[in-house]
C-alpha cells in the first residue's frame, strides 16, 4: 500500500489539484490519484506550509510565541500537483477532474521506473531527485532529432551534463562532435568511447570564394572589390592546387597578387586608374585585416575536417584558443559542410564518395549565446538555426549548451525541444527559457534557483514526462571545467617560494657567501 500523502482540496482540474496534507513531501515528487477506475499520475509542483492559528493577522510576537507554546508545532501542508495522465490509458489525461477528497498518494516506484525506462534506445541522465531509487533515461532517438538545450547559471553543471550525455551517445557507437570553446574536454575520459582532438583549422580550398570574401568583411554590393578580391583568390586558389604554396601561405599569396596590382599600370589590359588603384588598396586592407584575425585557423596543409569525424568517438574541436570570431567561422564551416553533405547522401546524389558523413551526428555549442547571439547575426548563428530547423531530416541534432538563456537566439532555442535546465537564478533567463518551451510551469520555473549543483529540471520530447533530475556525477574523468581551488594555488606557489629561499640560502651557506 503506497504512502497516503494528503486529500484533494477546493475545485480540482483536468490539469490541476490542490491538497492538504499533514506531512510535507518533496517537490517534484509523483504521486497517484485512484478515481472512477482511472490511476493518475501527478507531480508535486508546488508546496506552502501554513498554521490555522498563526496567520498573518497576529502582529506582536510575544502572542506568535504563546500560541506555539500551546498548540506545539501545529501546521499543514498545502500543495498543488500538476496532473500527467493516467497510467492505465498510456498517459493521456483523463476526461473527468479527480472528486474533491480523493486520496493522494505517493507513486508506486514499480510504476515509475517503467515509465523513465526507455527499451533500446534509452540513455542514462541520473536519478529522480525525489525517489533517488528510480533510475531516470531519455530517448536518444528523440533528443538527437529533436535537439537539446542544456541551461544553467555558471557552476551548476552544464559541462558535467554534457558529459554524461556524450558518454551515453558513445554507448550506442555515437558519433558526436564538441565545439570546445573553452578547452574543457580535451582531456576527458569517456568511458564508452574514444576521445579525437580534431584540430581547429579550415583549408581555404575547401572554402568558396564567397565564404573569404565574408571573412574579408568585403561588402556584398561592393562590385569593384569584388572583381579584384575573386581574382586574387582564383590566383591563390591555382598556385595551392599545383602545391606552389602551402600552410598558411594562402592569404599571403593574395596579399602579394594584390600589391603587385598596385604597382602596375593595367590590369587584365585595360589602364588602372587612380580610383581603381584605391579599389585595390582598400582591398589589400581588407585582406591584411583578414589575415590578422583568421590566419590561424586558415591551413593549406590541413584536410577536410568532417572526413576525420569518426563513429564511436567523441570529436572535439579545441577553440580555446581562437578568438570568437575565428571560432564562428569554424563552427559555420563545419555545420554548412555537414547540412550538405547530409542533404546528398540522403538523397543518394553522392552515396558513393568517400568523403561524405555518411551517419548522424550530434554537434554540442558550448556558449550557444556567442555563436548564436540574439543580437547579432555571425554566419554561425544562420547554420545554427538552419540546422535546428532542418537537421532533423538529415540525421543532423544539436545541443546549444548556456548560462546566457537571454542572450541566445529565441529562434534557434525554440527548436530545441528538449531541455534540461539547471539551477537558474536570473528572471530574465528565466522568462525567456519559459517562452521558448510551452513545457515549462510557472511552478517549475520558480523551483529553477532553489536547485542544487546537478540537479536538473528535464522536459520534452525525450521524456514522456517532465521531470526533476538528479544528474550522474560524471566524475574521475572529468572535465577541466570546475573551479580553480584558488587557495590552494596559492599555497602551492608560496611553499615554491619558501622553497626556492631555502635553496638559495642553503647555497649561500656551501658557497660560503663567496659568489
Ligand atoms: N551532477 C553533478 N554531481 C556532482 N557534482 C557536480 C554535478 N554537476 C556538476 N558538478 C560539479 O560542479 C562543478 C561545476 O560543474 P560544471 O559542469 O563545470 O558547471 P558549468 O559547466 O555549468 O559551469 C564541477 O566541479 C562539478 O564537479
Ligand atoms: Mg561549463
Amino acid at each position: 500500500m503506497s504512502r497516503i500523502i494528503g486529500r484533494c482540496v477546493g475545485e480540482t482540474s483536468l490539469s490541476e489539484v490542490s491538497f492538504i496534507s499533514k506531512e510535507a513531501p518533496q517537490m517534484g515528487e509523483y504521486v497517484s490519484l485512484t478515481y472512477d477506475e482511472k490511476n493518475v499520475l501527478g507531480m508535486i509542483e508546488s508546496l506552502f506550509r501554513g498554521s490555522v492559528s498563526i496567520n498573518d493577522e497576529i502582529y506582536d510576537p510575544k502572542a506568535i510565541e504563546k500560541i506555539r507554546e500551546i498548540e506545539g508545532d501545529d501546521y499543514y501542508i498545502r500543495g498543488k500537483v500538476k496532473i500527467l495522465g493516467d497510467i492505465n490509458d498510456n498517459l493521456r489525461i483523463p476526461r473527468t477532474p479527480a472528486p474533491p477528497g480523493t486520496e493522494v498518494k505517493a507513486a508506486d516506484s514499480e510504476i515509475l521506473r517503467e515509465i523513465f525506462k526507455i527499451e533500446g534506445t534509452g540513455l542514462r541522465l541520473g536519478n529522480l531527485i525525489s525517489q533517488d531509487q528510480v533510475e531516470v533515461e531519455v530517448d536518444i532517438n528523440k533528443m538527437v532529432s529533436r535537439h537539446l538545450a542544456i541551461l544553467a547559471m555558471t557552476g551548476a553543471g552544464k559541462s558535467n551534463t554534457v558529459a554524461v550525455v556524450v558518454d551515453g551517445l558513445l554507448k550506442y557507437n555515437g558519433c558526436v562532435v564538441i565545439f570546445d570553446m573553452h578547452s574543457e574536454y580535451t582531456d576527458i575520459d569517456f568511458k564508452n568511447g574514444k576521445l579525437e582532438a580534431v584540430e581547429a583549422q579550415i583549408n581555404p580550398l575547401y572554402m568558396s570564394c564567397s565564404e573569404i570574401k565574408r571573412l574579408a568583411r568585403i561588402p556584398e554590393n561592393a562590385y569593384l572589390q569584388d572583381r579584384y578580391f575573386r581574382e586574387a583568390c582564383k590566383i591563390a586558389r591555382k598556385e595551392a592546387n599545383e602545391a606552389n604554396i602551402r600552410g598558411r601561405d594562402f592569404v599571403k599569396t593574395m596579399k602579394t597578387v594584390l600589391e603587385g596590382w598596385s604597382n602596375e599600370e593595367k590590369f587584365r589590359g585595360q589602364d588602372l586608374k587612380t580610383q581603381d588603384k584605391k579599389t585595390i588598396i582598400d582591398v589589400l586592407n581588407k585582406i591584411e585585416d583578414l589575415e590578422e584575425r583568421y590566419n590561424q585557423i586558415l591551413n593549406l596543409s590541413t584536410g577536410n575536417i568532417l572526413s576525420k569525424l569518426k563513429l564511436n568517438s567523441a570529436n572535439v574541436i579545441d577553440l580555446g584558443s581562437v578568438d570568437e570570431s575565428a571560432a564562428e567561422v569554424i563552427v559555420s564551416h563545419v555545420l554548412r559542410n555537414a547540412l550538405e553533405q547530409r542533404k546528398n547522401f540522403i538523397r543518394k546524389e553522392d552515396r558513393d564518395k568517400k568523403e561524405i558523413l555518411s551517419h548522424p551526428v550530434f554537434f554540442v555549442l558550448e556558449e550557444a549565446h556567442i555563436l548564436a547571439p540574439k543580437s547579432r547575426s555571425p554566419r554561425s548563428k544562420y547554420w545554427i538555426s538552419r540546422i535546428a530547423r532542418e537537421g532533423r531530416k538529415f540525421g543532423l541534432g544539436i545541443a546549444l549548451v548556456s548560462q546566457s538563456p537571454k542572450s541566445l537566439d529565441p529562434d534557434s532555442l525554440s527548436q530545441a525541444n528538449n531541455m534540461i535546465i539547471l539551477r537558474l537564478v536570473e528572471p530574465q533567463d528565466q522568462r525567456h527559457v519559459q517562452t521558448a518551451s510551452e513545457n515549462l510551469s510557472d511552478d517549475l520555473v520558480s523551483q529553477l534557483p532553489s536547485l542544487n549543483i546537478g540537479e536538473a529540471v528535464v522536459l520534452g520530447l525525450m521524456t514522456r514526462i517532465p521531470t526533476l533530475v538528479k544528474i550522474d556525477d560524471f566524475g574521475a574523468g572529468k572535465s577541466s571545467g570546475g573551479d580553480i581551488n584558488i587557495v590552494g594555488e596559492w599555497e602551492k606557489s608560496e611553499e615554491t617560494k619558501k622553497r626556492n629561499i631555502e635553496d638559495q640560502k642553503q647555497e649561500f651557506m656551501e658557497t660560503g657567501g663567496d659568489y
